[in-house]
């Protein structure tokens, strides 16, 4: 059996389909119902539980042999979620763990890159088998939306700043193949990374010729980043949430955020998606769901 944490979310959304079409025994441990319902729907089964909470991870553990862990993205907690799962799995009997780290998890004035680095150091103390998998900066359908609707690209960083990226569908295969075949990948980190490295000006320009027409660039703050995240909420209760996102307009603005595809190619036997490509096949599907929104804007 396999346990996916944090399994309806952005990466959650493309394993599951893979792990349920090809028929392996997985548990989702998700924390609402309704995502618990459309992971049901696939055949697998869930775990509604909130996994900062104590005893969810031991519960989620039962009866697991590898464990893929994605610790909750801006979570206050997430460090101490990290060690948790890494000794509930040790508890239970678990034999592989597989961790989703970052790329360049010890650069230390990102927030979330120093909690992740403390738990691979917490997982390499373990003496559970091990596979961390470090992706770059995601290349997300749900940062696309807004510029598809809105004709415009925002990023909270420098838009001179170089970044590499990465298709979460070209992650979650290798996630796949590191659950599906473990003795191949047992003590293995890798670097996941997408080709080409592009700053804000060249990110809009591709979008700009996917979508025929120009979509301009515009830097935004990471405070404004975090207003678009929480909506209505009071941000005195998001603290850790507002010193990641400044981090990550700090450190983005004052250096490139770059990688190398090759680890990824050894392990996909093929190339990596582009950012091009993954515009293309979001474009598409932005079409096909929303044509009346399109000719009412046109
Ligand atoms: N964004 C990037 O560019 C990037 C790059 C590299 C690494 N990362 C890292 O990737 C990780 C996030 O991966 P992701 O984007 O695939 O995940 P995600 O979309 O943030 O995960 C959302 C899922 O996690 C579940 N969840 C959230 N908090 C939970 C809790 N306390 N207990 C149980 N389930 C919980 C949600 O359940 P419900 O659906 O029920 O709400 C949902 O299914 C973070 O650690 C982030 O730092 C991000």
């Amino acid at each position: 059996m396999f346990l996916i944490t944090a399994a309806n979310g952005n990466q959650g959304k493309l394993l599951m389909p893979k792990l349920a079409k090809a028929g392996v025994p997985v548990r989702a441990l998700v924390r609402s119902e309704q995502s618990g319902d459309k992971l049901r729907a696939l055949g697998v089964e869930v775990l509604v539980g909130d996994m900062s909470e104590a005893g969810v991870l031991d519960r989620a553990m039962e009866g697991v042999t590898s464990v893929y862990h994605i610790g909750p993205v801006l979570h206050p907690r997430e460090r101490e979620i990290g060690f948790a799962a890494i000794d509930a799995a040790r508890n239970a009997g678990v034999r592989h763990f597989v961790f989703s780290s970052v790329l360049h998890a010890i650069i230390t004035d990102l927030v979330q890159h120093e909690i992740k680095r403390d738990v691979e150091e917490y997982l390499l103390a373990s003496d559970l088998e091990f596979t961390i998998l470090q992706p770059a900066n995601y290349m997300l359908p749900l940062k696309l939306q807004p510029v598809f609707r809105d004709g415009v690209f925002r990023l909270s960083w420098s838009l001179d700043r170089l970044q590499s990226m990465v298709d979460l569908d070209d992650v979650t295969d290798v996630v796949f193949d590191v659950l599906v075949n473990p003795d191949r990948h047992y003590g293995a980190t890798y670097e996941l990374v997408g080709r080409g490295r592009y700053d804000a000006h060249q990110l809009g320009g591709i979008i700009s010729d996917v979508m025929g027409k120009p979509v301009p660039v515009e830097e935004i703050s990471g405070d404004e980043y975090l207003k678009a995240f929480i909506g209505d909420k009071d941000p005195a209760n998001f603290t850790h949430e507002a010193r990641v996102l400044r981090a990550i307009s700090a450190r983005y603005s004052a250096h490139d955020f770059i990688g190398n595809p090759n680890v990824l190619t050894w392990l996909l036997g093929r190339e990596p998606t582009s950012f091009a490509q993954f515009v293309e096949r979001n474009y598409r599907e932005f079409l096909a769901s929303a044509p009346a929104l399109l000719t009412e804007r046109a």
